[in-house]
């Protein structure tokens, strides 16, 4: 049994990792904030879901409370901390800097700390498949510089993996960070595309669709999200021998850090998704038709032969699946 901590454990992946930890015998101190960006219920309820365990702890603190996360890596030897909390939201990003620099760049800093005074065995973090912001080349590979960001979520998203780089060389401290794409799924974000739209083809009211559907995305179940965490987690870095600082790749290091992509591999339409969506749903949605945004990229496609290649994970879930899994979540949860 190792002793884990979760960040954002009332969040959509921070929830659904915690819970597949637990049903797999280990002890959990889940920590967030719970904070308002979206409906607090939601993230009430899924930590209702995780009551059950006996080795599940919940403490609602906040990541920019460094005395606090301090006391809290102190008090605990953690084998292991997976930091999934964030503040999330790529288009958000726009209007509300601050809440990014807060929980994205402070929160990464004081988890950073704790894992270096007590000697945690191994930090695993979320990226964003959206650090390759201007990166056209496909599909997106962890050997491709990241270094081109077009939203503020992604710059501190490239950010956390830089910090992470400083303290894996200054301080041994293994870290991996994990570039999550487009994650959907029961119990998902309200602010996403799949929760938007099914919540107003339900209500009848018309869905926004940004750049006429164009844009494509590596839609990502859930499950295999958890199911790559799971497998990483026990994947301890180690110094990369081969790595070369002449031609220096950047998804590895001298010191114990390592990238990897977590996407299904299949990118599809936004319009193509709809229509996935409608089906599902048996109901055609009202569209309405909005200009690209600021901060969205064209098309993401994610390179998992990496994470493959040290884990053996493989995406399994099909979107049409994910899709009904999703649709028929919703329908549960909301009694419509
Ligand atoms: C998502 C998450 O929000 C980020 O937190 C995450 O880091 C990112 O995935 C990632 O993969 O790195 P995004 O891909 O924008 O960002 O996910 P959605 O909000 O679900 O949007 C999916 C697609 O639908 C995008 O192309 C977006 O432009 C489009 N969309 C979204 C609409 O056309 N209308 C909407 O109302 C919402």
């Amino acid at each position: 049994m190792l002793s884990l901590l979760v960040t954002g454990v009332a969040g959509f992946i921070g929830f659904h990792v915690a819970r597949r930890c637990l049903e797999l015998g280990h002890q959990v101190i889940g920590i967030d904030n719970l904070n308002a960006y979206y409906d607090v219920q939601l993230k009430r309820d899924r930590l209702k879901q995780l009551e059950p365990f006996t080795e599940f702890q919940f403490k609602q603190m906040d990541l920019v409370d460094r005395a606090s996360i301090g006391e809290l890596f102190s008090n605990h030897s953690f084998d292991r901390v997976l930091h999934l909390a964030a503040q999330a939201g790529v288009r958000y990003s726009i209007e509300n800097p601050f809440a990014y620099v807060d929980s994205n760049l402070v929160g990464m800093m004081t988890v950073l700390e704790g894992c270096r005074h007590s000697g945690v065995k191994h930090l695993v973090y979320a990226s964003s498949s959206s650090v390759y912001g201007l990166n056209e080349s496909q599909p997106f590979s962890t050997s491709d510089t990241a270094d081109h960001p077009i939203s503020l979520y992604a710059a501190t998203k490239r950010a956390n993996e830089l910090m992470a780089h400083s303290y894996s060389h200054t301080f041994g401290l293994p870290t991996t960070g994990l570039r999550f794409f487009t994650v959907y799924g029961p119990w998902g974000r309200p602010d996403m595309a799949l929760y938007k739209f099914t919540q107003a083809i339900l209500q009848g009211k018309p869905i926004e669709i940004y750049h006429g559907g164009q844009l494509k995305r590596d839609f990502t179940y859930i499950d295999d999200i958890v199911e790559g965490v799971i497998r990483i987690q026990d994947c301890i870095p180690v110094l990369d021998a081969d790595w070369d600082p002449k031609n220096p790749v950047p998804s590895s290091s001298s010191a114990p850090y390592r990238i990897y992509n977590i996407g299904s591999h299949r990118p599809i339409l936004v319009l193509d998704f709809i229509s996935i969506l409608e089906k599902s749903i048996g109901k055609t949605a009202v569209k309405t038709y909005l200009p690209m945004q600021l901060g969205d990229v064209a098309e993401t496609f994610a390179d998992v032969a990496p994470l493959a290649q040290v884990t053996g994970f493989a995406p399994l879930v099909r979107i049409e699946d994910g899709v009904a899994r999703f649709v028929e979540w919703y329908r549960g949860y909301y009694g419509v």
